[in-house]
């Protein structure tokens, strides 16, 4: 107990006598080996001291006398308990008897998760959900059934009621960028699926992150259906029916999304070369009634004879990544996660986000380095391969991987040796960009998602032209 109480009078200095952070931080604990717990402990609580203080005195109130004496103990004791990694407050004591006790009212005032991971405790992503158009997964036959039976201004009601008697989308708010994408705030979706876990069961919905519908909705919003974009090449203009290809298809996320967009002007071919993967594409492709659009071919793309599919014009190459975009990646643990949050409070020394990604590159071992470079010629052999199809006119190329030599260096790579090919913008009013790099100038055409900042897994989309 005797830490906690050095900690909670370093928190005092702060929180109460307005001291700063640093300062008073290695004032007190420089040189000693407690630094790095304490700074885990203590950048934690001053950010929720506002609210632990505010429980604190919920609960003197409760037990109409006081109680919680020592708020900044108590408030690094919830820190402990509700934050860190072990979770369990060391040692015995009348605030820790208290903690236990409310732990449940604690919880909720803080809006955790109990059975949630540690890091999703301290970064919660939105959660995505994207309402599926039955329109683009029925068959002629019994859409045309339906519409005998029912006006289409009734169909329209229909669906809408369907809309507001799901849990899911009534807590959720519409995105504003891809449409029928639903943003809903990480506890509301605990909520919703702790009280009724059926509705991740209904073939309306499917739970896909922004950054994982960027790319199809681009590939369609800013090249296929654009009538607007001026620097559209004419090579890249849809034929009047066109098929699709996906490259590396499963579980089927984007597959069924360009099946969706696709509205009846040709089939989308998807490709997964792994046989357990494939069947997990099959099984959803059929649950969500995609079989009429979809043909899951379980072959290696690399192997695939081009001359084969003379009318596919356009690639979805969403190809295997470090997945280093991950949040809950076993890459980003709770220290660096802290650094993260950190480098985005302090506006004067925030570092870029190209910066961070090349300092968290660096802390790899040699064995990390050389697996991101291997996916990296992983990924440009994909593309490479998509190049040789004969009609081919545009495709999106994503991963959720933040690191460059996956991303900008395998597009720079893929220009270099593919000169009839060109970046076009992508989605020009979001704001995180790709990079800029020496040998990628216009780097910035491609678009990225900053975990730490956008909400959604981190993620990188580049879209090709042909010129
Ligand atoms: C990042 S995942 C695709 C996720 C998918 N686009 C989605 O949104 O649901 C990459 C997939 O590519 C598959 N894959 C890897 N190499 C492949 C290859 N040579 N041919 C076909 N599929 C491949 C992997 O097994 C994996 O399922």
């Amino acid at each position: 107990m005797n830490k906690y109480i050095s900690y909670s009078k370093v928190l005092k200095q702060i929180a109460v006598d307005k001291g700063n952070f640093k300062t008073v931080l290695f004032r007190e604990f420089k040189g000693d080996s407690k630094l790095k717990e304490a700074y885990g402990i203590l950048i934690k609580a001053v950010k929720n001291y506002d609210k632990i203080v505010e429980i604190g005195s919920l609960i003197n109130q409760k037990e109409k006398k006081n109680i919680i004496g020592n708020m900044q103990l108590f408030c690094v004791l919830v820190i402990e308990q509700f934050y860190s990694k072990k979770k369990k407050i060391e040692g015995g004591g009348q605030l820790k008897k208290i903690i236990t006790e409310n732990k449940d009212f604690i919880a909720s005032q803080l809006n955790i998760d109990q059975n949630a991971d540690n890091n999703s405790n301290l970064i919660k992503q939105d959660v995505h959900v994207r309402w599926i158009s039955k329109d683009s997964t029925q068959n002629k036959q019994t859409k045309e059934k339906q519409v005998s039976k029912k006006k289409s201004s009734e169909d329209k009601m229909q669906i809408e009621d369907i809309r507001l008697q799901n849990q899911m989308i009534q807590k959720a708010q519409p995105d504003d960028i891809i449409e029928n994408l639903y943003t809903i705030n990480y506890n509301d979706y605990q909520a919703v699926i702790s009280k009724d876990s059926s509705v991740l069961d209904s073939t309306d919905i499917v739970i896909q992150s922004k950054s994982s519908a960027m790319p199809v909705y681009l590939l369609f919003k800013n090249i296929i259906d654009s009538q607007s974009n001026e620097s559209l090449s004419e090579a890249s203009r849809p034929s009047k029916s066109f098929d699709i290809i996906d490259c590396c298809s499963a579980p089927g996320n984007k597959t069924m999304q360009a099946a969706e967009y696709i509205k009846g002007r040709g089939k989308v071919f998807a490709f997964e070369k792994n046989q357990q993967r494939f069947e997990l594409l099959k099984e959803r492709v059929q649950k969500y009634g995609f079989e009429q659009v979809i043909s899951c071919l379980n072959e290696d793309f690399l192997s695939v004879d081009v001359t084969q599919y003379p009318n596919v014009e356009y690639f979805v190459a969403d190809p295997s990544c470090s997945g280093t975009g991950m949040l809950n990646h076993i890459y980003f643990d709770e220290d660096q996660i802290q650094l993260e949050e950190e480098n985005l409070q302090n506006q004067q020394t925030k570092k870029s986000f190209m910066e961070r990604t090349q300092q968290i590159f660096e802390s790899y071992d040699n064995k990390m380095k050389q697996r991101i470079v291997g996916l990296g010629q992983f990924q440009l052999k994909i593309l490479n391969k998509l190049a040789t199809f004969p009609s081919i006119k545009a495709f999106s190329y994503s991963t959720c991987s933040i690191h460059q030599q996956e991303n900008e260096d395998v597009v720079f790579k893929f220009l270099q040796e593919n000169k009839s090919f060109q970046l076009v913008e992508a989605c020009p009013q979001w704001k995180t960009r790709g990079f800029k790099t020496k040998n990628l100038p216009d780097g910035n055409k491609c678009i990225r998602f900053n975990p730490f900042e956008d909400k959604s897994d981190g993620f990188f989309v580049a879209l090709f032209q042909k010129k």
